[in-house]
This record gives C-alpha cells, structure tokens and sequence, in this order.
C-alpha cells in the first residue's frame, strides 16, 4: 500500500468517527459558541471545563494539559493506546479493515519511503534505456551526430549510458506511461517539469544530449543535458533537480566508474564533456562535480576513494577561482591537492583533442601541489626585483602558508621562498606567525559576534515586537488553510523560514506550503494527522485559536505585515557584520529595557 493510501486511510478514519461523539463517552460536552467545552478527562480537571472540542475542525485542545489532536490523538491518550491501536480501534467501530495488521505507523511510512524510492530508480532505468535507444532512431539522429562531432565513440557513449531526448513535449512521457509508471513519480523522479494548469511535459522537451548520473552502488539517480542547438536563449545544460534520490552535494559525475581505477588518485574536472573524454582516453579517474561549486560531502567522498586529488578546471578565470575554493575545501578534508594547468584549449576535453593523451599524462605529472600553485599565481602579480613588490609578494604569500598547519610542509615551504628571494628563513616564519595570530583575532570576533548577535536575538524575545510577531505568526498558520490567506502569504514573499518563533510553527508553515504547492485545501484534522505525533497539542491549539473571523483575507493583512517588518529586521541584524555596528545595535536595545 501507498504512503498515500495509508494517509487517505487515516483521513477516512478520522472521517467516519465523530470527534463530539467519542469524546462525549468520556466527558459531558455543553457548547460554547462555535465549539463545545467540558472537563479533561485527560488530566485531572475539577474545576473549571479546559477541553474545547470542535465539531467543525473536528479536532480538540486542552488549555489545561495542553493535549490536542484529531479524534485519534483523543483515544491513543484517554485510552491509553498507541498510535497504531487507536487507529485499529477506531476503524473497527466503523467497519473499515486494517491495510496492513503487522507493520507499524513508522515502519509503514519507512516502506513506503523506500518503495517509492526503488520506484524512482527503476523510472530513471527506463528513462535512461529510452533515451539511448534514441540514438538510433532517426528522431535521435542530431542527438548521434553531435556525439560524433565531439569524437565520442560508441563504446564510451554505452560506457556511460549517454542518450539523446529528442525535440518535444511529452516524448518520454508517453514511452514511460506505455510501461505503466505513473506521472506523479516522473515528476518525482525530476524527468517531468508541472505547467501551471497540473499538467506534465517532459523536462529535456528542447533536443538535449543525455548524461546519466549514476551512484557508486550502479544506480542512476539524475540526468545532465546538453542542448545541441545553436543560438538558443536555453541554458547550456539542464539537470536533473534535488529529489529523493538525488543529493547535488553529495554525488559526483563519473565515480560510478572512477571508484575502480587503482591509481589512488582522483581527477576532478568542471564538465561532464571532460570526465567522458578523459575516460575515453585512458584517464578512468576522472570525475566531475555536478554543475554547482565543489562542496565539503564532494570533498570526503573523494578522500574515501583516493588520498590524492587534481583539480583540472576550466583555464578561465572563473576555472581559477573555483580551483582554489576546491582546492581549500579539499585541503581542509585533509586530501593532498595538485593542480593542473591546461596550456592548450580551454578545457581538458580541448587539450586532448589538440594534444593527445600522453601529453596529458605530462600536465598530470607537472600539476603543483596547492600550496605552490597559489604562491605561483601570487608571483605572477609581482615584479621580483622591484623592492616594494617583493615585500608585497612575501606578505601575500605568508598568508597562504598561514593555512598550512602541519609544521614539517610549512617549513619545507619557506625554505624554498627563503632560498628564491635571497632572505632569511626565519623572517618569513615570523610574517605567517603575525598572520596566525591575525587569522586567530579575527575567528575569535567571530565568535564574539556569534555570542553577542544570540545575546541580541534572546533580549529582543521578551520584548512588544517579539510578542507580536509570535501571535501573528499564529494567526496566519490558523488562517493558512484558506487558498486566499495562503495567497497573499506568498505573494509577500514569506516562507516557511520565517516563521521562527517556535519549531512547532515552522513545521506547521513547511506542512501548509507543502499542501499548498499539491494544491491540495488541508482541512485542520488532516493538518494533525500529517504533523509529528509530539506536535498534535501546539498545532490544535493553533488551529482552533480563531474568533469566528468572516473574512480571512482581510483579517491577514495586520499578521502579514508583522511579519514581513520582522523579516525585514532580521536582514539589517544579520547584516551587521563589523562589530561597531553590532554593538550599537546591542547598547540600542539595552537602552530601551531601562
Ligand atoms: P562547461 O560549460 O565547461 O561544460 O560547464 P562542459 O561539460 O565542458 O560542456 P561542453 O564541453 O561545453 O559541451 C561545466 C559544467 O557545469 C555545469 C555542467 O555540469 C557542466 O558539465 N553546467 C554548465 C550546468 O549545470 N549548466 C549550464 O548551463 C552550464
Ligand atoms: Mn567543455
């Protein structure tokens, strides 16, 4: 059974039981406007009735116990049930079988999880096979032509499974119907984009070459493609989004088949164009990351296949810039970091094709270890025998060896500067030792403005504003149901990030968009039913906090505003990055409490 079908269950559950009736076998209910009243029978109420039931949410709170919930979090408290247990006693009072008596609700949500998942692999499979298939048809004959024009040959276009999606809106989508596989996990999947009107079409719709991404464990989880055409507006590639299988960050292109090469080190390049060359040309370490910066998951996956790594990007000046930010990244992970020059074409891909491979194995051999290369393009800057710049040049230099933490590398390091500039060694040691001390200042102000922007954050909690926005963002979270509420609230560019004055409300804000975006009208004991089981009190306690308001559109105008000036704040704190500033900001506030 589905995840959804498990979830439709409970909604028909929870339907089909009234929650005034069951909670009236415990406790006499009297109405109280819109709602009915009565003593807790879930703690011990003697005086005064705190339970509020409502028979329109159909959902309940305690203002004493702070219990709440559907008529299911009702009976697992009263009766002392769990969560699975009321829900099997509630559907045996209405007649309705048990979809599966021997899992649980966690283990049930886990299988459909990892079912849905082996769905989407098994829909990239096909997606994968469909679009390879392609280029042999001839609507995929561009597709082939193109492959041959960049030199691609047939075995490494089957090596890495490439494919070609040919021009149209629903190509794949009606090859992937015929073998029975549902639209809703094609979108899921990331192969299908959502028009605005709910209907699919296929999301390389504009003539792409096809790269699949595929995991160390052989499964493909996400495609790159290439447009073939000239002149278009269209960007160059289009990937595959994040989605339950796919992690951008924690994937790189090409490892499926660089985890087996031997040579304990790994080749890092910017395209996927340059990973299926290198391959093809004996270079079976290569791999890419995936059309984002080189993240620190990227960095101790390739500590977990090789110890050391060569950056090859693009010879650009973005290709530099992202070099040493990779470079640092897998520096700090503790991975032994060369870089390579490209000297001829702008890319590996284009100096293979120029040059050959074993004049590739040259530039592999000849790349510098980091830390020289970064003292090299610092030297480039400097006229050596100009005095001014040699001392400029030492200073930048001592910066970078300031990074270096492993005492035996460091000295080896400025030795070399030593011997080349003609001075002494120990007056560069004591250039990076002042540089240390700096870099030490200036992460300890870090912190200091860490502690000072939290002492800020805590003040500002108990005063008028913080109190303000902690009800309007109550407000809007029970009014949140109606598409019209929901409408403005995104239209005044709030999401669920900014609902921070409570866990609990921004779980409830995730849940509302969430539904939101399916276009689904969440009735409140749908909303409960969908929450953490620790959050049915607080959120019941939300949505039945309303007065009786006739126009919900309206009534959000005050909370919006609220919110949107609490936003606003945020941005000008966090702003505030020089401690002066911070520090006005923090005697402001201490004023304004005396
Ligand atoms: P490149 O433009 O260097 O791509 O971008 P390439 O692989 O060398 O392709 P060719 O040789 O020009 O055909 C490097 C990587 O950046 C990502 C892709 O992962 C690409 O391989 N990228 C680039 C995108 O995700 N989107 C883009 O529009 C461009
Ligand atoms: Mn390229």
């Amino acid at each position: 059974m589905a995840n959804q079908d498990f979830q439709s269950f409970l909604d028909e559950v929870v339907m089909k039981n009234d929650i005034v009736e069951i909670i009236s076998g415990f406790t006499v209910l009297k109405r109280s406007g819109s709602n009915m009243m009565g003593l807790c029978p879930l703690h011990n109420d003697k005086k005064s009735p705190s339970l509020s039931v409502s028979p329109d949410k159909q959902i309940f709170h305690c203002f004493g116990c702070g219990a709440g919930g559907s008529v299911i979090q009702f009976v697992e408290a009263a009766m002392n049930l769990d969560f699975m247990d009321a829900v099997k006693y509630l559907a045996d009072r209405v007649h309705m079988e048990m979809p599966d008596k021997r899992s649980g609700g966690d283990k049930q949500k886990q299988l459909m999880a990892s079912r849905k998942k082996e769905r989407l692999y098994q829909i990239n499979a096909r997606a994968a096979r469909y679009y390879f298939d392609q280029l042999s048809t001839p609507e995929g004959r561009p597709g082939l032509e193109y492959l041959k024009k960049r030199k691609i040959s047939n075995s490494t276009i089957k090596k890495f499974g490439i494919g070609y999606a040919p021009e149209g809106w629903s190509n794949l989508i009606d090859h992937l119907k015929k073998q029975g596989c549902s639209e809703s996990d094609m979108y899921d999947a990331g192969l299908v984009r959502k028009r605005e009107n709910g209907t699919y079409y296929d999301a390389f719709y504009d003539g792409r070459v096809v790269f699949p991404i595929i995991d160390v464990r052989g499964r493909i989880i996400a495609f790159g493609g290439r447009i073939i055409r000239d002149g278009t507006d269209a960007p160059k590639y289009w990937n595959t989004p994040e989605t339950m299988i796919f992690k951008k960050k924690d994937n790189l292109f090409g490892l499926n088949l660089a985890k087996n090469d031997k040579s304990g080190r790994l080749l890092l390049m910017e395209g996927y164009m340059d990973v299926v060359a290198l391959h093809q040309s004996g270079f079976g370490n290569a791999v890419a990351s995936l059309g984002t910066s080189f993240t620190s998951e990227q960095a101790r996956l390739v500590k977990r296949y090789a110890p050391r790594a060569v950056l090859c990007y693009d010879n650009d000046e973005a290709g530099k810039k992202a070099t040493l930010r990779a470079g640092d990244i897998l520096f700090d992970e503790g991975v032994k970091v060369r870089v390579l020059t490209v000297t001829d074409g702008k890319d590996p891909d284009e100096f293979i094709k120029n040059k050959g491979p074993d004049m590739f194995a040259v530039l592999i051999e000849k790349a510098k270890p980091l830390i020289e290369y970064k003292i090299n393009e610092i030297r480039e800057k400097y006229n050596l025998n100009d005095v001014d710049d040699k001392v400029d040049f030492i200073r930048e230099a001592s910066a970078v060896l300031a990074r270096v933490k492993n005492p035996a590398q460091r000295e080896i390091y400025v030795g070399k500067l030593a011997d080349e500039l003609k001075i002494s060694a120990d007056s560069i040691m004591s250039g990076i030792t002042e540089f240390e001390r700096k870099n030490d200042r200036i992460e300890a102000r870090r912190q200091e403005n860490a502690r000072l922007r939290q002492i800020v954050r805590r003040e500002s909690a108990g005063t008028e504003n913080a109190r303000g926005l902690y009800w309007a963002e109550r407000m809007l979270l029970n009014q949140m149901c109606d598409k019209q509420v929901m409408k403005r609230v995104k239209e005044n560019g709030i999401t669920p990030d900014d609902f921070i004055c409570d866990p609990v409300h921004r779980r409830l804000a995730e849940l509302l968009f969430e539904l939101s975006e399916k276009g689904v009208c969440p009735e409140p004991a749908d909303l409960i039913g969908r929450s953490l089981p620790e959050d049915a009190g607080p959120v019941s306690d939300i949505l039945m906090s309303d007065k009786n308001i006739k126009d919900k559109a309206s009534a959000c105008a005050g909370p919006i505003e609220t919110m949107m000036k609490a936003k606003e704040g945020r941005l000008i704190a966090g702003g505030a990055d020089d401690d002066e500033q911070l520090m006005r900001l923090f005697e402001k506030k201490k004023q304004r409490k005396l």
